[in-house]
């Protein structure tokens, strides 16, 4: 735990600006700002040893936490390619001062795709069409919506941001234990293509844990991306090399998709919870409205009082839940959606929703919402960091290909691999997708569109403190983050011990209430059971990654033992 001087952070913020400012609309911030950058501290926790590094070397060397986020997600798409990407797409959440934004660099749906494309002439899906090769893939949305944060918020040359990913593909890294398992799990999907084959299967073998990768391919684009900005693969040879790969395949990804694709900034969703203050995502993901409900549902319903690990609360929280994911089905791209995060958090609905819970029995999901579906066995494909810099400015990112290593696609002579997003769609409505979600008409396929998504990429403050948290785990992201947010702003545990403790999740349908290890007791699990629950154990829910500070106090941050993740923290003082 270090402490970190907070100086002021509108005069920073006021600063970073003034040199944003002197970069072209568009161009790159290729030549050094004029001024050094001042040392601030700060403190990263993501998926990856060598992203979590990249982060705090750029926070070294007097970035800002916009500067560091880009920096550890870009090293994220090099060392943790199952997740972190270029190929794929995200959200990012910022607290700049008082300012609170969100950036929305999801894939949309290519200008080709169209309504039943995944489905056959009987109007049955067609199986792995939304998940295996480019078919699946949406158009990224990664390479200009990083850019894009650092272009509005970074301190630091855009170059500098990019320089650690390059080095650890150009230069090489060692290949951790988890990527060794991932590529050998998903061997079969990345022996598919040969391009991806001649990469992450040298020799016709996944790489060894220990093991030394380097990434030619991939160091060149983040070179062409250093010196270019986004344009340098959303337009001209790289973007070229994406349609040539997408045709040989069957896909209709299309370099014009890439020149056209642009990141939005769209308002948060805005609550208030327990005394904090919490801005999340809006749509086109659902995480920030099923958190808002969550918590809107449970102050309702006076949770707060009922005794922490009894089967009440658990109660509680599994129907507040069954309520926020059957009311999902009416979401999806924000032009398109049913419904819209002011109607499913105004105080009207909630009380409705709250008004129907009984503490002492389970209402049968099939009452909420008449639907039937089974979950997929599901990892945490998608990767989240959190991080924040020595003025208190917040960065919370998730960012995904979907899928692990997406698609299973990587774009010869760019290196990076495709998503396989378009599955989020309901691409058959009423079906479940690979996440075991039902979803409905609003999120159907149509060009253009952005895929509903479940990530949370989560700010949280009151007073003096602030919190940066998120999550991977596809319909199991605000779930966990709920709880551990739940954990420090309810019961006011410690941020490590608020990520250790165990998790629960239910999404509706399946009507299940899937519990890891030790998250219940058996007198709580039988008292769950006897108010009408199904509960089945899971491997895990979400892996958070999360870090806090009390302005003028400790900076902390926590890694999930459900996953490698890694945490550090910069002290200005020290380093
Ligand atoms: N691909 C998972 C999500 O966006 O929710």
């Amino acid at each position: 735990m270090i402490q970190i001087a907070f100086s002021t952070a509108k005069s920073r913020r006021a600063a970073a600006r003034q040199v944003c400012g002197l970069m072209l609309p568009g161009g790159v911030g290729t030549a050094a700002h004029p001024q050094a950058a001042p040392r601030t501290g700060g403190a990263v926790a993501s998926a990856a040893a060598g992203a979590t590094e990249a982060g705090l070397e750029v926070l070294r060397a007097g970035g800002n936490a916009a500067d560091a986020a880009v920096a550890t997600a870009l090293a994220l798409a090099v060392v943790r390619p199952r997740a972190g990407n270029l190929g794929g797409g995200g959200f990012a959440v910022t607290r700049f001062g008082d300012e609170v934004r969100t950036l929305d660099f999801r894939e949309t749906a290519p200008a080709e795709a169209t309504h039943d494309m995944y489905l056959d002439e009987q109007g049955e899906p067609r199986p792995g069409a939304s998940l295996i090769g480019p078919l699946a893939a949406g158009v990224p949305g990664s390479p200009s919506g990083l850019y894009e944060l650092h272009r509005e918020l970074g301190r630091l040359p855009w170059a500098e941001v990019v320089a650690p990913a390059i080095r650890l593909a150009r230069v090489g890294f060692t290949v951790d234990r988890r990527l060794a398992n991932g590529t050998r799990e998903y061997a079969e999907l990345l022996g598919r293509f040969p391009e991806t084959a001649a990469v992450w299967l040298p020799g016709g073998r996944s790489p060894e844990a220990g093991s030394r990768m380097r990434l030619p391919e991939l160091a060149a684009t983040l070179e062409a991306y250093a010196e270019r900005g986004a344009q340098a693969i959303t337009e001209g040879p790289i973007a070229a090399a994406v349609e040539l790969a997408a045709r040989r395949h069957g896909g209709i990804l299309r370099a014009a998709d890439l020149a056209a694709y642009r990141p939005v900034w769209r308002e948060p969703v805005r609550f208030e919870a327990f005394g904090w203050q919490v801005a999340s995502m809006p749509l086109p993901s659902s995480g920030g409205i099923i958190l808002g409900q969550t918590c809107g549902m449970l102050e309702r319903l006076e949770w707060a009082k009922f005794s922490r690990f009894g089967a009440d609360r658990f109660h509680l929280l599994v129907e507040t839940w069954r309520r926020a994911y059957a009311d999902r089905v009416l979401l999806g791209d924000p032009r398109t959606s049913g419904a819209s995060a002011a109607q499913l958090l105004a105080g009207e609905w909630l009380d409705f929703r709250a008004d129907r819970i009984r503490l002492a029995k389970a209402t049968p999901s099939d009452r909420v919402r008449k639907w039937s579906s089974e979950v997929a066995s599901e990892s945490p494909e998608t990767t989240h960091l959190s991080v924040m810099d020595g003025d208190g400015n917040a960065v919370s990112i998730t960012t995904t290909l979907n899928g692990a290593f997406g698609c299973g696609l990587l774009v010869p002579g760019a290196g990076f691999l495709l998503n396989n997003e378009m599955d989020d769609f309901a691409t058959a409505p009423g079906q479940p997708n690979y996440y075991g979600l039902i979803q409905g008409e609003a999120n159907s396929v149509g060009a253009g569109k952005r895929m509903l998504s479940s990530m949370t990429p989560t700010i949280a403050w009151r007073g003096r403190e602030v919190i940066v948290i998120g999550s991977p785990g596809g319909s199991k992201i605000p779930t966990a983050t709920a709880q551990v947010l739940l954990n420090l702003i309810v019961d006011g545990d410690e941020l490590q011990a608020a990520v250790d403790r165990a998790r629960v999740h239910h999404q509706w349908m399946p009507d299940v209430v899937f519990a890891e290890a030790n998250a219940l007791s058996p007198e709580t699990a039988k008292a769950l059971e006897r108010r009408g629950h199904e509960l089945r154990p899971v491997s895990g829910v979400g892996e958070v990654h999360s870090v806090r500070v009390e302005i003028g106090g400790e900076m902390r941050a926590a890694q999930d033992p459900r996953g490698p993740g890694t945490v550090g923290i910069v002290n200005p003082a020290v380093d």
